[in-house]
């Protein structure tokens, strides 16, 4: 296929064909996993910028096994070792590592609305590597990647994403690109943690888990955003383990093989019991491995592209 988009800012600006061929571009470097040597020289001489102002251990790390197993050069600017922490502004940041040349720049900020406005400004091809709670386009790629490998056809199966919905930028993500591959996306949160905006989402909306969870055929637990939240919006984070961490006899009233899924970083005890994070249905370390994977396919495929958008 030829590649025509410039920049990933979500997963609205795909195709279903183009998702499809980046899990066919991935699987195709899944194979290079299982080799003693991982590396191939496929974009040897290109350069990568992974700009990360936001905390990361999965997507960073895996944007730079995925540059380096294809011969890429990566380099990371992180915000605390940044100009950004003397007042730079974020537009003559983006200015000044174009100047560099790279051919990608791959970017995480608190703002929504950063990848874009990178994106706007730059010849080089830009990546949302999560941005405020706006998006988080590779997150949902490589969630839908690790699903489509467990069943072939997501369509028609019934996904919970269950949490703290309203500051989840893997959640709105999800919710876009399960509904483009045809699951059934059920979301379950508090009151105070679902956005009022949910009533035009293509979703069924829950409070009660019990309800929720009934028949699914996969839940994503999300992580407590506390960094992002407002005072206020959960008294007692007890409460909400006993009342929305996902535990044994909720999965019990799931569809029997239900697959349990985590974006990470996970707070066990809190959305999620420790021993279902370990259990044989979970597929947090899967969806590590897709991580790579899949960015290698991203990297590939933007990083090659000869199209016009
Ligand atoms: N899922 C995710 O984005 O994890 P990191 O914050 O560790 O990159």
């Amino acid at each position: 296929m030829k590649w025509l988009h410039k920049d990933l800012l979500d997963v609205s600006q795909l195709s279903k064909s183009e998702v499809m061929a980046i899990f066919e571009t991935a699987g195709r470097f899944q194979e290079l996993q299982e080799r003693p040597v991982k590396k191939v020289p496929t974009l040897k001489g290109r350069s990568v910028i992974l700009f990360f102002a936001e905390p990361s251990t999965r997507t960073k790390t895996s944007f730079d096994v995925a540059g380096k197993r294809l011969s890429a050069d990566t380099f990371s600017l992180a915000k605390s070792s940044s100009s950004l922490t003397k007042g730079e502004s974020l537009k003559d940041t983006a200015l000044t590592l174009q100047a560099m040349a790279p051919d990608a720049i791959v970017i995480r900020h608190w703002c929504s609305g950063a990848a874009r406005f990178l994106a706007d400004r730059l010849d080089c091809a830009v990546i949302n590597a999560g941005d405020g709670r706006h998006a988080h386009p590779t997150q949902a790629i490589l969630d839908s990647f690790t699903l489509h490998q467990e069943w072939g056809d997501i369509a028609g199966k019934t996904i919970l994403i269950l949490g703290d919905i309203a500051h989840s930028r893997v959640a709105r993500s999800n919710v876009v690109m399960l509904n483009k591959l045809g699951a059934k996306v059920r979301l379950c949160a508090p009151r105070t943690l679902m956005p009022p905006a949910v009533k035009s989402w293509p979703v069924q909306a829950y409070s009660d888990l019990n309800e929720a969870v009934k028949g699914v055929d996969a839940v994503m637990c999300l992580r407590l955003q506390l960094e992002r939240q407002k005072d206020g919006l959960l008294p007692d984070l007890r409460e909400y383990a006993r009342t929305f961490g996902l535990g044994q006899k909720h999965i019990d009233l799931a569809n029997p093989d239900v697959r349990i899924m985590h974006p990470g970083p996970m707070n066990r005890g809190v959305e999620i019991s420790s021993d279902l994070a370990d259990s044989a249905g979970s597929l947090v370390l899967d969806q590590v491995s897709s991580g790579v994977v899949t960015r290698m396919a991203l990297l590939f495929l933007y990083m090659t592209r000869k199209g016009e958008e």
